[in-house]
């Protein structure tokens, strides 16, 4: 079985959607992270569109795709001369260029966006095709037929085959027909209908390499590749990293991969970097990854009802279709109300503890009341259910005072340390940091690490509370906190100080149990 051709267009298609725009370094690291993930095409960007853009395609041509081994840099451009001239200086220094080139051919987009006759149409994508391969010289061509799935399908024929013999004439020429679903409007067998007309009916259409790019308007994009290649010999598939892209988005990468797993596609992306990319992604363009998205979502592989982590912890199978560790994740039985006393028992036994049977009974019995009232369940926790004891204020925020220089930000906090007044004095890159680093000097308790740190105002308003929800790792354990503050920096001391406390509480128990 040939392998499936990934392209890659979350610069492109992906950064086109509002939210998404990235400024020059940002693109270069997400191409080297594809490049890393082992996409074989990666549409780079749109030259024509600004200066900047040429220069990022410009820069990510240079430097990830100036080798013969790397992938394949693309980028896009209208049939027009001035746009494939763009395109072509900005790839001059890619090893593999393409230019990818498309045209409208639905009579809605021909009529009123282009003002064109489908004879136009198709005169404007010979010539451009002709240009690129004779004037430009460039061997890899790819065209698309905008939205195709609204187009006559004996037009999409008669173009798509012009454009075959204006773009390959020796043979040594590659192109692609791409079929994009551009307003997210078929599903599955409408689509793969129009694929099998298209393959039947277009004379040269075995010259090239057939590619489908969809939009998920009717949440059917990854439906819609997928039985592309499945029930139509799609060869190329055009997703984006998290499925960013105009509107409702483009076929996820992750999902796709997904289930050619299942389905037994080759390919050739490094699949145990699809998390770390997806969260790159994520970062750079600001858009949290849900929690149940398929794949890449924090839920994806977690499993918090008793019945589901008895399964789990009897064969993994039972609830997971997918190995998480094959997509660089990991499976969590989390902890909570509905986990049931089995997959609790198994935590205490992972935290090292023995209980006794009437020490379990009260335990979960403590515990689950604990789960009633409140959300972030972490280890403490369970340690809080197992002692009967709440944790103790040994540290406890009294005020600060912020101090903005020439040379940056400070912070002194005053502390009531198990009723002795401290004042402890941080700087950092910001007046949060600068906080967060004065409590840390007060902090007795080992090895805590910063792992997750959010700040956000649940309601809209400059009056609004800031939430600030904290994790920090103490060797495997986890403490979690959360504060609530009309000041952002008071509620990030005091989410702080509840995990210094957490962690306090923690120490205390262990060093008693020895
Ligand atoms: O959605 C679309 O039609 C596109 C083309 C430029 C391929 O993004
Ligand atoms: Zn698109």
């Amino acid at each position: 079985m040939d392998k499936i051709i990934f392209f890659d267009t979350t610069l492109r298609d992906g950064e086109q959607a509002p939210g998404c725009q990235m400024n020059e370094n940002e693109k270069v690291a997400i191409a080297r992270q594809l490049q890393r993930l082992g996409v074989d095409v990666i549409e780079a960007g749109f030259p024509a569109s600004s200066n900047g853009e040429f220069r990022a395609v410009s820069r990510i041509a240079e430097e990830i795709g100036a080798d013969k081994e790397s992938p394949t840099i693309c980028a896009l451009a209208r049939a027009l001369e001035s746009d494939v001239k763009k395109a072509y200086e900005a790839l001059k220094n890619a090893k593999n260029p393409r230019i990818h080139y498309f045209i409208s051919t639905s009579p809605l987009h021909m009529e009123k966006k282009l003002r064109k006759t489908p004879e136009e149409v198709i005169t404007q994508a010979v010539r451009i095709g002709k240009y690129i391969r004779e004037t430009l010289g460039i061997k890899d061509i790819e065209f698309s037929a905008e939205d195709a799935t609204r187009s006559h399908e004996d037009f999409l024929c008669k173009i798509f085959e012009k454009v075959i013999e204006a773009c390959s004439r020796d043979g040594t020429e590659k192109i692609t027909i791409n079929i994009p679903d551009t307003v997210g409007f078929s599903y599955p067998d409408k689509f793969v209908g129009l694929i099998n007309y298209i393959r039947k009916n277009t004379k040269n259409i075995d010259r090239a390499i057939l590619s489908v790019h969809c939009h998920n308007d009717r949440g059917l994009a990854v439906a819609n590749t997928l039985e592309a290649v499945r029930k139509a010999g799609v060869k190329q598939v055009e997703v984006t990293v998290n499925g960013i892209g105009e509107r409702a988005g483009n076929a996820s990468l992750e999902q796709i991969v997904g289930n050619f797993m299942l389905f037994g596609y080759e390919h050739n992306i490094n699949t145990k970097l699809i998390k770390e990319t997806s969260e790159l992604v994520s970062r750079i363009v600001d858009i949290e990854i849900q929690p149940n998205t398929p794949i890449v979502g924090k839920n994806a592989f977690s499993h918090q009802s008793g019945i589901h982590q008895d399964g789990m912890l009897k064969d993994a199978k039972c609830y997971e279709i997918f190995n998480p560790y094959e997509f660089g994740c990991s499976t969590n039985l989390s902890i909570g109300a509905r986990s049931g006393k089995r997959g609790f028992m198994q935590r205490i036994k992972n935290m090292g503890l023995n209980l006794t049977k009437e020490e379990v009974d009260r335990t979960i019995k403590r515990f689950m009341n604990i789960c009633d009232s409140k959300k972030n369940i972490d280890d403490v926790d369970i340690l809080i259910a197992i002692n009967g004891k709440e944790v103790k204020e040994y540290y406890r925020f009294i005020k600060y005072f912020p101090k903005i220089t020439n040379r940056g930000f400070k912070v002194e906090v005053v502390l009531n340390e198990e009723r002795s007044i401290k004042k402890y004095c941080g700087i950092g890159n910001g007046l949060i940091d600068a906080a967060i680093n004065a409590v840390k000097k007060s902090i007795k308790t080992e090895g805590l690490e910063i792992k997750n740190y959010l700040s956000k105002s649940k309601v809209p308003g400059s009056d609004a509370t800031a939430y600030t929800y904290l994790e920090i790792s103490k060797g495997k354990y986890i403490i979690k906190s959360s504060a609530n503050h009309t000041d952002t920096i008071t509620s990030a001391i005091l989410a702080f100080i509840d995990c210094a406390n957490r962690a306090k509480y923690f120490d205390d128990f262990f060093k008693r149990r020895k």
